[in-house]
C-alpha cells in the first residue's frame, strides 16, 4: 500500500458528491486514530503537516508513521503539506516523499499568488504530486499567525478561472465563511457558509475540486470536558455540520479539520488526569486521547464528509 496524490480521489469526491477529510497529523496517536477510523470506514483520506507539524515531530518522523499506517492498515491516502508558504518549502515536501502540496500565498497580491503557484505546478506535476492553492484570506490563527475577523476576505468569483487557467493548479480552497482555530464564532452569533459564493464559483469552474479550510465545528461535549476537568477554553462555536455536509454534496471536496482533533485529544487526557490522578504512564492516558480521535474522525466521514465506503 502506498502513499498516493489527491488527484483521482478529489475527482471521484466531485462526481460522487461527497468529500474527503484532511485531518492535521502531529504526532503518531493522531497518526493512528485518524487512519484506523478511515481504514474501518473504508473511507478516502489525506494527512496534512502543517510548517508548525514539521517543526514539532520532524518531517522525516512525520513521513515514516505516515508510511507505517499505509503498511500496517493495508491503505493508500494521501500525505499533503498543509499550507506551504513558498516554493522552497514545497520542493522539499515534494522531493522528501510528499504526494500533495499546497502553495498558500492567499495574502499575496494576485499576480504574485499566480506566479508563485504556477512554479510550484511546474514542478509538482512534473514528479506526480498535485498541488492546492488559495483565493481569499480566512481569519483565524494558523502556524501561529492570526488573521483578524475584518481582514478576513471572501473570495471573489470574478478571480477563479482566470487563476486556475494561469496556474494549472489541481483543486483550490476558498474563502466562504470558514475560520481556522477554535475561537470562530461566540455563542449566540450565527455563523453560516456564503453559498452563493461557492455557487458561483463552481458554476466558473464546471468539475474542478474546491477545498474549504478551518472547518472544525468545535465540539461542544469536548469543550464541556475540557473545561470540567480544569480547562479554561473561551466559549466558542464553529459552522454547523448540515452546512459542511451541504457544501460537501456540491463542489467542496476536500475538507480541512485540525482543532477538532485537537480538543478530542485534549479532553481524553484530561478526564484520564481527572479520574486518574495516580495516572503518570503516557500510555494510559494516550490510549484514550488516541480512541477520542479515532471517534471523531469516525463521526465527521459519516456526518460532515459523507465518504464511507468511497476509498
Ligand atoms: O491551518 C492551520 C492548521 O490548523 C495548522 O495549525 O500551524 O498550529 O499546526 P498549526
Ligand atoms: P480548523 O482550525 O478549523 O480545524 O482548520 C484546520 C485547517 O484549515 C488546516 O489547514
Ligand atoms: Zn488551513
Amino acid at each position: 500500500m502506498a502513499l498516493i496524490n489527491t488527484k483521482e480521489m478529489l475527482m471521484k469526491a466531485y462526481e460522487g458528491g461527497y468529500a474527503v477529510g484532511a485531518f492535521n497529523i502531529n504526532n503518531m496517536e493522531i497518526i493512528q486514530g485518524v487512519t484506523e477510523a478511515a481504514a474501518e470506514l473504508k473511507a478516502p483520506l489525506i494527512l496534512q503537516a502543517s510548517a508548525g507539524a514539521r517543526k514539532y515531530a520532524k518531517p522525516a518522523y512525520l513521513r515514516a508513521l505516515a508510511r507505517a499506517a499505509c503498511e500496517d492498515l493495508g491503505i493508500d491516502f494521501a500525505l499533503h503539506l498543509d499550507h506551504g508558504a513558498d516554493f522552497e518549502t514545497c520542493r522539499e515536501c515534494i522531493d522528501t516523499g510528499f504526494t500533495s502540496v499546497m502553495i498558500d500565498c492567499s495574502s499575496h497580491p494576485f499576480e504574485a499568488n499566480i506566479a508563485e503557484t504556477k512554479k510550484v505546478v511546474e514542478y509538482a506535476h512534473a514528479r506526480g504530486v498535485t498541488v492546492e492553492a488559495e483565493l481569499g484570506t480566512l481569519a483565524g490563527i494558523e502556524d501561529a499567525v492570526s488573521v483578524d475577523a475584518e481582514k478576513a476576505l471572501y473570495t471573489d468569483p470574478d478571480e477563479v478561472e482566470e487563476f486556475v487557467k494561469s496556474t494549472g493548479v489541481d483543486s483550490l480552497a476558498i474563502a466562504i465563511g470558514t475560520s481556522h482555530g477554535a475561537y470562530k464564532f461566540k455563542p449566540g452569533e450565527d455563523p453560516h457558509l456564503r453559498f452563493d459564493i461557492l455557487e458561483e464559483v463552481a458554476r466558473r469552474l464546471p468539475g474542478f475540486p474546491i477545498v474549504l479550510h478551518g472547518a472544525s465545528s468545535v465540539p461542544q461535549e469536548y469543550v464541556r470536558q475540557i473545561n470540567a476537568t480544569g480547562g479554561a477554553l473561551k466559549d466558542a462555536i464553529g459552522i454547523p455540520e448540515e452546512q459542511l455536509r451541504q457544501a460537501a454534496r456540491g463542489a467542496v471536496c476536500k475538507i480541512n479539520i485540525d482543532s477538532d482533533i485537537r480538543l478530542a485529544l485534549t479532553a481524553g487526557i484530561r478526564k484520564v488526569m481527572f479520574e486518574q490522578p495516580d495516572a503518570f504512564d503516557p500510555r494510559t492516558y494516550l490510549k484514550v486521547a488516541r480512541e477520542n480521535v479515532k471517534t471523531i474522525v469516525k463521526h465527521k466521514i459519516k456526518n460532515v464528509l459523507g465518504c464511507e465506503g468511497k476509498a
